[in-house]
């Protein structure tokens, strides 16, 4: 992070005293979807190693071995094996979203099943992406495709997977291929999944594959997804040349980005200064290199990261949000500068976020400027019971309708997930889908009291859910 980017982040958590907190009696008698705009995209998300099943990538091998100590990479110590086995039930899959009434469904294609070998790739499976595309534009469900969702293909991870600029070549190079091959049915098309997430606990936190822990690779590897997304949008933007649902444009490209409220502790300046320190690296040193095409990664004591991309800035037609928690900082001498922990009392999900829908509007609003629309491209919580769900949703999408309302320009709202799936390393005991699978029943699929919630807003927003 510049020093620009750390006073921006000060004048941000400044400026944010005023936090607004929401009335769960307005919310519930709120008509949600009433106020979303006309052709909003309404879905939920996957990503294919959490749903498809039988991959075979770094983090099948992820699963498999343990950390130095012996203790397992997952914490339920399970593999993903077949997943929700969505590769053999997409059809079911579009009937789940049908039920829901949604019009947009966001998943990922796989790179590793794409492209089992270097320049090697599969046509079948091609075949199959392209048979759900056509599928779901035929049921009146608009795709959103994500190229990179956290796995690699092992020959990739090989040859040290995005420490090695050979990966942005070849992820450019699988980009526009994927981009050819379904770009007569797709869109909506988005890079990569959450750089920042994945540079952080691949290799800062070592908690994903490939386990490193060095806070300066952690940058360096943010850095090169940003340029690697850069590179990716220049292809589809070649590549895919049809426009597929007739509003003028063949490709609209998101960057996904994942961002957290931060908030400090106390008012003492160090924990201030921490919080904005984690702010900027964290959450806004992805969105300025967007906006200006120039990274800008500082962490203290570690690593100054200043360079100009070709190509990056105007590379997004629009920023994907995926928004879920808030974490309280207090200024420490761990590497991160901080311990982060959710004061007691408050509400969180069944992994210990807090849940806290004001922050979805903070940054709806935080980001209204930057010059692209935006998508809500994933909004969940781990819910065991399913109870709880409805009025998260609820109060998530009064969040983006109270944005809408302000001006901000948010053009969709993707719950994550459709399903319940392998939730990386926590497993398969958390439980963020819409549609609960029976993990132990053939993965059956049940509907959760969320579908309901669901299909109020669909209804009110002018949709028509299946009976
Ligand atoms: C996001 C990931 C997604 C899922 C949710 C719970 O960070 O993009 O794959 O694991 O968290």
């Amino acid at each position: 992070m510049s020093r620009r980017a750390l006073l921006l982040g000060l004048t941000l958590l400044a400026g944010c005293s005023g936090r607004p907190s929401f009335d769960p009696a307005t919310i519930n008698a709120a008509p949600i979807g009433q106020g979303l705009p006309r052709g909003f995209l309404l879905g939920a998300s996957t990503a294919s190693h959490q749903v498809e099943g039988n991959n075979q990538n770094d983090w099948t091998d992820w699963e498999t071995s343990s950390y130095p100590d012996g203790s397992p990479h997952i914490h339920d110590r399970s593999v993903s094996g077949i997943a929700a086995d969505s590769w053999n039930r997409f059809d079911e899959d579009i009937a789940l979203l049908k039920q829901l009434g949604a019009n947009a469904y966001r998943f990922s294609v796989e790179w590793s099943r794409l492209e089992p070998e270097e320049g090697k790739w599969n046509e079948e499976a091609f075949a199959r992406y392209r048979q759900w595309v056509q599928a779901l534009r035929a049921n009146g469900i608009e795709p959103n495709v994500t190229l990179h969702h956290f796995t690699l293909p092992r020959w990739v991870s090989a040859w040290g997977g995005w420490e090695n600029p050979a990966t942005v070549d070849a992820f450019a190079r699988f980009s526009g291929k994927v981009a050819e091959e379904l770009g007569e049915h797709v869109d909506w098309w988005g890079t990569i999944n959450e750089p920042n997430v994945y540079a952080v606990f691949g290799y800062m936190d070592g908690v994903w594959p490939p386990g490193k822990q060095s806070t300066g690779i952690a940058a360096e590897v943010l850095a090169r997804l940003l340029e690697a997304h850069a590179r990716s949008a220049q292809e589809v933007r070649k590549f895919d040349t049809t426009d597929a649902d007739g509003d003028g444009k063949a490709s609209l490209i998101g960057l996904v980005h994942h961002v957290r409220v931060f908030q400090p502790a106390t008012g003492s300046t160090t924990d201030t200064v921490v919080t904005g320190l984690t702010d900027s690296f964290f959450n806004q040193s992805v969105t300025e290199a967007l906006r200006t095409g120039h990274i800008s990664i500082f962490v203290p004591g570690e690593i100054t990261i200043e360079r100009d991309v070709p190509g990056l800035k105007g590379s997004a037609d629009y920023l994907g949000i995926n928004y879920y928690t808030r974490d309280h900082i207090r200024q420490d001498f761990s590497p991160s500068f901080s311990h982060k922990y959710v004061p007691e009392g408050r509400e969180t999900n069944d992994l210990g976020w807090e849940i806290y829908p004001e922050g979805l509007y903070l940054f709806l609003k935080r980001y209204a400027n930057l010059g692209v629309p935006l998508v809500v491209t994933e909004n969940g919580m781990d819910d065991r019971t399913g109870e709880r769900r409805p009025y998260f949703l609820r109060s998530h999408l009064y969040a983006v309708e109270r944005a809408v309302a302000e001006g901000v320009p948010v053009l969709g709202y993707f719950h994550w997930s459709l399903m319940d799936n392998f939730e990386w390393a926590e497993g398969y005991e958390p439980r963020f889908g819409l549609f609960r699978v029976d993990w132990t029943a053939g993965q059956a699929r049940q509907a959760t009291p969320a579908v309901q919630a669901f299909r109020d807003v669909a209804r009110n927003l002018g949709l028509t859910p299946t009976p």
